[in-house]
């Protein structure tokens, strides 16, 4: 005992843990409430999302991001589809009795499936 530096060295390492046990704690919940927070936020986002990006999240696998179908596996092009904007819309939220492969975006919401038919129709 004599020969280390005595109560100041062991004073200090015990503050030292004290400081790192309360800094680990406070770490933790800032992580938690970061946590939450993005967690919201990607809510948000997900109601934010263009036709654009809903389209290449929901609808590019199947039906390529340019819109042009594939021959060989019998999807349709979705670029100059003779489907109206409604008829669209009607197709992604599980409304048309005449998909029979193409799954039904029923989680979406009719303002989202309205913004990808636009894309659709406008710019794809
Ligand atoms: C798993 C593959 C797949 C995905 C994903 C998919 N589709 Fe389809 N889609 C099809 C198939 C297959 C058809 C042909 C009809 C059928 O057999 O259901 C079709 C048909 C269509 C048509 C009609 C095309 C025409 O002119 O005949 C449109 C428009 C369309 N899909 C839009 C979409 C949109 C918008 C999304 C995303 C929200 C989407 N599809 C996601 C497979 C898919």
């Amino acid at each position: 005992m004599d020969d280390r530096s005595g109560w100041s060295h062991t004073d200090l390492s015990i503050h030292v843990i004290r400081v790192n046990s309360t800094m680990k704690r406070l770490f933790s919940s800032l992580l938690a409430v970061v946590l939450i927070l993005s967690g919201c936020s990607t809510e948000v986002d997900n109601e934010t999302l263009t036709g654009q990006q809903l389209y290449e999240a929901y609808c590019a696998s199947c039906h390529k991001v340019n819109g042009t179908g594939s021959f060989l596996e019998a999807i349709p092009a979705n670029r100059n589809t003779a489907l109206s904007k409604k008829e669209i819309i009607a197709l992604i939220l599980g409304h048309d009795s005449r998909a029979e492969k193409m799954p039904d975006f029923n989680f979406l919401t009719a303002d989202q499936a309205k913004r990808v038919a636009v894309y659709i129709k406008k710019e794809l």
